[in-house]
């Protein structure tokens, strides 16, 4: 078995999540990899060290820096409803905070809907896609991107983006971060199969910090300002705008705080 695949999976304690690594160095998005292999397990994860396209939310480019990133995707098969499907987005987020804080150091924060932030700019980014056969659910394909080593960031992303690197000054070990979210990745996916979403909502809560902010908002392509007032059992979230309380999904709206990234 390949070295990289061995040591990830020296570390995982898992059951299903992550028992296949489909591992390769160059690929366009492990998000398209998967998609590919979408006839695989369940729980299989695709990997690589760098993404000539990777993919971010609302059709942006996400940029993968050459081996200094954690870039891959969770293939997963879950038989749930659609209306469902944004809440895995959301306990992903919550897996990978998670990690980080009691693994690693304890600041990162979740921008509702699923940006990882360190110190105010952003640290990773989740990316679900649905894949629907017949108009029936055959896989949701769970992206995940990590800043973790890189040094600097081009001058355009400068103010926004960071690395775990660039806080704490030192490199670390991605395989061992991977293997440790899997590990927690699990752990909640397997609550939220078994008992839903609403077991975790306050976790995600704890740790979300666009709760209680005056908000910019990209609503239907109108700029709106509003102030976020909580999330909803759903996972969406609840703003209140001239008095009147708007329940929006992570598909309907682009937030930013009023003064910048968060
Ligand atoms: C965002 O815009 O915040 C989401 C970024 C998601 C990036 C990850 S990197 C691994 C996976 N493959 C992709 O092409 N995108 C996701």
């Amino acid at each position: 078995m390949n070295k990289k695949i061995n040591e990830i999976k020296k570390n995982l304690t898992t059951s299903h999540i992550g028992k296949n690594i489909y591992y390769v160095k160059t690929t366009d998005s492990t998000n398209n990899l998967a998609k590919k292999h979408i006839s695989y397990p369940c729980g299989t994860v695709f990997l690589s060290d760098i993404q000539t396209n990777g993919k971010g939310r609302n059709n942006r480019l996400w940029v993968s820096d050459d081996f200094l990133g954690l870039w891959f995707s969770i293939l997963l098969k879950p038989q749930i409803t659609v209306e469902k499907i944004a809440q895995i987005t959301l306990l992903t987020g919550i897996s990978v905070v998670e990690t980080l804080n009691k693994d690693f150091f304890q600041d990162t924060k979740i921008k509702w809907p699923n940006d990882i932030v360190l110190s105010d700019k952003k640290l990773g980014g989740i990316l679900c896609e649905s894949i629907f056969y017949n108009n029936e659910l055959s896989g949701v394909i769970c992206g995940i991107g990590l800043n973790i080593n890189q040094h600097q960031f081009p001058l355009e992303l400068n103010n926004i983006a960071t690395s775990l690197k660039e806080e704490y000054n030192k490199d670390f070990n991605k395989d061992l971060i991977l293997s440790k979210i899997l590990n927690r990745f699990e752990e909640y996916y397997d609550i939220f199969l078994k008992e839903g979403f609403s077991p975790l909502l306050d976790l995600y809560k704890s740790y979300c910090i666009t709760l209680n902010k005056e908000l910019l908002l990209d609503y239907n392509g109108e700029k709106i300002n509003a102030k976020a007032i909580d999330i909803s059992q759903d996972g969406n979230l609840i703003i209140k705008k001239d008095d009147e309380l708007i329940e929006v999904s992570s598909g309907e709206v682009s937030v930013r705080g009023l003064f910048g990234y968060v």
